[in-house]
């Protein structure tokens, strides 16, 4: 059963005009060893407080990459939906949706009611902006109208993009920042649509941009995602981009090695706009990262986690989990999107690689019965680029694991989908889940004041690839750990334990 949406009743809940307070008590573990060697594990309970603004706001999300796959394709879907476009396709009546939303299409179990289980749409968790009522806007370095940006993309079905090119066609991306020496060189005829200047003058332009945009459409909050192409990793260098002053001082000084995704980053941050990254470069070099804390900015990233990831980090959690032993795990992708295009080069392709390599660590690393210290499974990735599948990428897996006594098991996955089909409700979800995350304020136990989570947007990883976390913290990749952290901390938000799945009340 779906229920559309409730309120919590407790004595740790309070509705107020403005805000959710809730006093939740959150259980965990210390970990000690006793002198004799012994670990012993001691059960710790402390109290939390989290506020959470309930006024939703007047949203704008603005893209970098606007007229790419993702960027003309999400605009798309969302007009769709705001406008009840159906169309007809040689299967019949199609009507827009927001499937592979998360917040928008998933639901969470509320409880049981005479027997029957209740569910609720993750959106009525907390408040947030409806998809619909976002004002979309952005960069790209292509200045080709977004109707014409759709059709090149060769993504949704003719009769569906006739009809939605009324709402597109006067529609143009800003300029965007451009350096052929960061993507493959093949982008280079795209590169019509440039913000001219030193590296300063450019994160000066995005910052008027930003703020222009925001100004013209009275919004209360901007969020800015790159879906741009695809960058080589920077260099971090000692005094070029370590810290938050450095990197300042390099934009000042024009260093070439300060790629356009940081600049628009930085632009973000000095505005106070929170900035997601969807893509694998390392744009949140140390200078970065130390920028956003210091401004108190929410960043969040790398690398939409799609596809093929997304069923690994969900495949190797239970072969893992299930005490058996993946050795081989080999990733063959073709796709041929402008996407496929640019991972063509191979310093693009690295990073693409460096950010699919690193996805099962924490599952190698959260059972050594099976895998000794240092023991990892082989794991390859290879991507090649197709024209004729265009965007409808193929992935094929082979999973080998060793089981029962030498026994040996091998899985093949073939996976073949519309890669922005994919992509589009994970960037709504991004920008979505960004805008509430700056609504929660917390204080733990004794804490005098409420402070915003840290700028590190943690919660948001169930939707990257390589998530970004503060220095020293856990990285989890595991795809229901990563649902639950999010689900179980806005469940706090309003008063509500985490689903322990124990069922107790019919056990006795
Ligand atoms: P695309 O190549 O169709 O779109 C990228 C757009 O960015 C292009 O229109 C290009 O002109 C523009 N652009 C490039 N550099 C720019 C800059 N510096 N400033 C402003 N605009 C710029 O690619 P697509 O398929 O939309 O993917 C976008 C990104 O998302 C890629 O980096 C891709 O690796 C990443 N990604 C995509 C996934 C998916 O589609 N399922 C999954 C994971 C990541």
């Amino acid at each position: 059963m779906l229920v559309d949406s409730f309120e919590v009743q407790s004595p740790n809940v309070e509705y107020t005009d403005h805000h959710i307070i809730s006093t939740y008590e959150y259980a965990s573990t210390k970990l000690d060893r006793a002198p004799d060697g012994k670990w012993v594990v001691k059960p710790t309970k402390s109290t939390y407080q989290f506020r959470v603004d309930r006024r939703v706001p007047k949203l704008g999300v603005m893209l970098v990459g606007w007229g790419g796959n993702n960027g003309a394709t999400l605009t798309a879907g969302i007009l769709a939906n705001k406008h009840g476009i159906t169309w007809m396709t040689k299967d019949g009546l199609k009507k827009p949706n927001f499937y592979g939303s998360l917040t928008q299409s998933a639901t969470v179990r509320v409880g049981n009611y005479e027997g029957e289980e209740v569910y609720a749409p993750f959106k009525a968790l907390l408040p947030m902006v409806e998809p619909v009522d976002i004002v979309l806007g952005g960069w790209d370095i292509s200045g080709m109208n977004l109707a014409e940006a759709m059709e090149r993309s060769k993504v949704l079905d003719w009769t569906l993009q006739e009809q939605l090119v009324p709402y597109m066609r006067d529609v143009v991306p800003l300029p965007g920042i451009y350096d052929p020496d960061f993507v493959a060189a093949n982008q280079e005829e795209r590169a019509d649509n440039v913000i001219k200047g030193s590296k300063h003058e450019q994160v000066e332009a995005v910052r008027h941009q930003i703020r222009a945009f925001k100004e013209t459409n009275s919004l209360d909050k901007v969020v800015v995602l790159w879906t741009a192409n695809t960058e080589r990793f920077a260099q971090v260098v000692e005094g070029l981009n370590d810290t938050a002053d450095n990197l300042m001082a390099s934009i000042d000084r024009n260093e070439a090695e300060i790629a356009p995704s940081t600049l628009y980053a930085v632009a973000c941050v000095l505005e106070g706009v929170p900035f997601v990254n969807g893509s694998p470069q390392n744009t949140f070099v140390p200078g970065m990262i130390d920028l956003a804390v210091k401004h108190n900015v929410l960043i969040g990233g790398d690398d939409f986690k799609s596809g093929q990831t997304k069923l690994k980090s969900v495949l190797v959690d239970f072969l893992v989990g299930a005490g058996i032993k993946p050795t081989s795990i080999v990733s063959y992708n073709h796709l041929g999107n402008n996407d496929g295009l640019n991972l063509s080069a191979p310093q693009t392709f690295r990073s693409k690689e460096i950010s699919k390599s690193n996805v099962v660590d924490d599952m190698v690393s959260s059972n050594s019965i099976l895998y000794a210290p240092g023991e990892h499974p082989d794991h390859v990735v290879v991507i090649k680029y197709v024209p004729y599948v265009g965007d409808s990428k193929r992935a094929m897996d082979e999973y080998t694991s060793e089981i029962f006594m030498g026994g040996r098991n091998t899985l093949v996955i073939h996976n073949t989908c519309e890669d922005s089909l994919l992509a589009a409700p994970i960037i709504l979800d991004l920008v979505l889940l960004a805008e509430l995350i700056t609504r929660i304020n917390l204080k733990k136990d004794d804490e005098a004041a409420f402070h915003g989570l840290h700028p590190i947007a943690v919660l948001l990883s169930y939707l990257t690839k390589a998530p970004l976390v503060p220095y020293g913290t856990p990285v989890v990749n595991a795809l229901a750990k990563q649902r639950a952290m999010l689900e179980n901390i806005l469940r706090a938000c309003v008063g509500l334990a985490p689903d322990s799945q124990m069922l107790l009340e019919f056990k006795s």
